[in-house]
């Protein structure tokens, strides 16, 4: 739900321009509501009523030359991420938000990942504005098993499924054993790998440490959210609703 504000700091917010660009477009007429009426910076967006009289409009009855507003803020997006795209603001080379809408890199608060994906993992990667809902998906707390499918360079030797779960791997440079994970063999170089976890490069360190090497790796599901139910190819992104974000554990 977004909280109300003057429609110029609202527009701000979503990214549409600085506050002279923003004052611009309202004072133009650009910024209008359903039927096409102009607005006024101190209109304000938001649920309820407004204080003392003013005029406050819902998000969704806002229009900007005649589009409807991007996202409300408490956004959540589920992302197909393609092999080669970094999930960083500023590496060099493709990044996850180079795929999304051009405006999202100004909005305020920022877009983050819920976590990471290697460059060369491909999959489910969700992102969120809401500072307490990616507090509650990437802490331990409230911890979302996450669903790997990796293609191995050598055959499965027989013995990881119970080596990863017995709770006592111990990854190189590391202190403290990781978490029991679930190792489902796909075929002879194909396992699909459940960890309640997320450590550097996790999963192929953990193919590493039983001498073998990934070769891909896809994220195929977090919780109960599975890519293939989202029907997103390769580069797509779209919005969860309440349904799915009920998936992610509420
Ligand atoms: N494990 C990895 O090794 N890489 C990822 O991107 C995710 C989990």
């Amino acid at each position: 739900m977004s909280k109300p504000a003057k429609l110029r700091q609202y527009l701000q917010a979503l990214g549409y321009g600085t506050r002279r660009e923003v004052e611009a477009l309202v004072a133009t007429g650009r910024v209008t509501d359903a039927a096409g009426e102009p607005l006024y910076v101190d209109d304000e967006v938001g649920e309820g009523a407004p204080a003392r009289g003013g005029h406050r409009l819902p998000h969704d009855a806002v229009r900007v030359d005649g589009a409807p507003l991007d996202p409300a803020p408490g956004l959540l997006v589920a992302l197909h991420k393609p092999v080669g795209v970094t999930c960083s603001t500023k590496d060099p080379g493709k990044l996850v938000y180079d795929l999304l809408p051009s405006r999202w890199k100004a909005r305020e608060p920022i877009v983050s990942t819920v976590g990471r994906l290697d460059k060369d993992t491909s999959g489910l990667l969700l992102l969120t504005d809401d500072g307490q809902l990616l507090h509650r998906l990437t802490s331990p707390k409230h911890h979302q098993p996450k669903l790997y499918r990796a293609a191995l360079a050598e055959d499965l030797r027989g013995t990881e499924a119970a080596l990863f779960a017995a709770g006592t791997l111990m990854l190189e440079g590391e202190t403290k054993p990781l978490l029991p994970a679930a190792l489902e063999a796909m075929g002879p170089r194909e396992a699909r790998l459940t960890l309640h976890e997320g450590r550097y490069h996790q999963v192929r360190r953990m193919f590493a440490a039983t001498g073998n090497a990934v070769v891909t790796l896809h994220r195929e599901a977090i919780g109960g959210l599975a890519l293939d139910a989202l029907g997103l190819a390769p580069g797509e992104w779209r919005l969860l609703g309440p349904a799915e974000r009920a998936l992610l554990g509420g």
